[in-house]
C-alpha cells in the first residue's frame, strides 16, 4: 500500500504564524506537526510515502525528511500548486499510486491511542473498497460527519454541515483501493471551490463499499488548524510524554521499532544530531536497552 501525506493548503487559520512557513511544520510540544501523521503512516506499515506541498514549502520538507532512507522508508515530493481540494491528491499521486491500494493522512491530524497501530495495520491490508473513521465529537459542524440509521448503519455522509445529523466526524485518515483514482477524475469542484474528500467517500457509500469504523472514546484524534487546537494537541503530547518518559512520534525510534531501520542505524541517526533532549531521548533509550522491551507500538 502507497501512502499520501498531505501538507499543502494555506493555514491561513493560523496567521500569523503560519505567514512565511507551512502550519505543518509548527511546533506540537516538542517536534514539527508532520512527524506525527508521517508516525501514523510508517506504524501503519507503510515504507512508500509521498509528500504533497506547495511550491513555496516543498524544499522545507525535503530538508526535514529528506528521501526518508535514514527512517528505513522512501519519501517522494509532489508539488501542489494551489490548495484545490483534498481528493485532488490522488489525481497528482496518480503515478505514484500505480496500481497499488492507497491511505491518505492529512498533515495537521494527530492520533494516538492503545491499539491504534493493530488498526492502522488491519486497514493497510484492505482488499476493495474504502475504510474511514467515525470519532465522536463536539463540534461536528467543522467537518465531514456522519449520518447513521436507526441501527448504526451509516446512512451518509456531509462535509461541513450547518445541523449535522450527528456527533461522529471523519478523521483525516483514509484507506482506499486503487479505484479512488477514477473516482477523484470524475469530481466536480464543491461550493467552495475544492475537490472534497467527503464527495469521494459519498460515491464509496453509494457502492456499498464504505467501512467507516468508530475510533473509541478511549483514543485521542487531534486536529491542530486553529491556535487553540494547536495548543491543546501540544498540551496533550507534553502531558504523555511527561507521565511516560516515551516519546510520541519519535520517527527514528517508530522505524527501529517497526523493523525498518538496523540498532546500528538508530545509533548512526544520533550522530546527525545536535545535542538536544531529542537526541538524549534516542541515546537514553538505547543506554538503558528499553529500546530492546517489545512495547506496543
Ligand atoms: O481534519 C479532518 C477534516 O479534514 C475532515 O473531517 C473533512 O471532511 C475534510 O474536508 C477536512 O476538513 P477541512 O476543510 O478542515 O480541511 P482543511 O482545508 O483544513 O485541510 C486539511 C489539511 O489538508 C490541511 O493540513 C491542509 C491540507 N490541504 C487542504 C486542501 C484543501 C492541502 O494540502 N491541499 C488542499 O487543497
Amino acid at each position: 500500500m502507497k501512502g499520501i501525506l498531505l501538507a499543502g493548503g494555506n493555514g491561513t487559520r493560523l496567521y500569523p504564524l503560519t505567514n512565511v512557513a507551512s502550519k505543518h511544520l509548527m511546533c506540537v510540544y516538542d517536534k514539527p506537526m508532520i512527524y506525527y501523521p508521517l508516525s501514523t503512516l510508517m506504524l501503519a506499515g507503510i515504507r512508500d510515502i509521498m509528500l504533497i506541498s506547495t511550491p513555496h514549502d516543498i524544499e522545507l520538507y525535503k530538508k526535514l525528511l529528506g528521501d526518508g532512507s535514514h527512517l528505513g522508508i522512501s519519501i517522494t515530493y509532489q508539488i501542489q500548486e494551489k490548495p484545490a481540494g483534498i481528493a485532488q491528491a490522488f489525481l497528482l499521486a496518480e503515478e505514484f499510486i500505480g496500481n497499488d491500494n492507497v491511505c491518505l493522512i492529512l498533515g495537521d491530524n494527530i492520533f494516538y491511542g492503545d491499539g491504534f497501530s493493530t488498526t492502522l495495520k488491519n486497514c493497510s491490508q484492505i482488499d476493495e473498497g474504502a475504510i474511514i473513521f467515525g470519532y465522536r465529537v463536539n463540534d461536528p459542524e467543522r467537518y465531514g460527519v456522519v449520518e447513521f440509521d436507526e441501527n448504526f448503519m451509516v446512512k451518509g455522509l456531509e462535509e461541513k454541515p450547518v445541523k449535522p445529523k450527528s456527533n461522529y466526524a471523519v478523521p483525516g485518515i483514509y484507506f482506499y483501493d486503487n479505484h479512488v483514482i477514477e473516482i477523484a477524475k470524475k469530481l466536480q469542484p464543491s461550493a467552495r471551490g475544492e475537490l472534497e474528500i467527503t464527495d469521494i467517500n459519498i460515491e464509496y457509500l453509494k457502492q456499498n463499499k464504505l467501512k467507516v469504523d468508530i475510533i473509541g472514546r478511549g483514543s485521542a484524534w487531534l486536529d491542530t488548524g486553529t491556535p487553540l487546537s494547536l495548543l491543546a494537541a501540544s498540551n496533550y503530547v507534553g502531558t504523555i510524554e511527561q507521565r511516560q518518559g516515551y516519546k510520541i512520534a519519535c520517527i527514528e525510534e517508530i522505524a527501529y521499532r517497526m523493523g525498518y531501520i538496523s540498532l546500528s542505524e538508530l545509533e548512526k541517526s544520533i550522530d546527525n544530531m545536535p545535542n538536544s533532549t531529542y537526541q538524549l531521548y534516542i541515546k537514553q533509550l538505547i543506554q538503558n536497552e528499553i529500546i530492546k522491551v517489545p512495547v506496543l507500538l
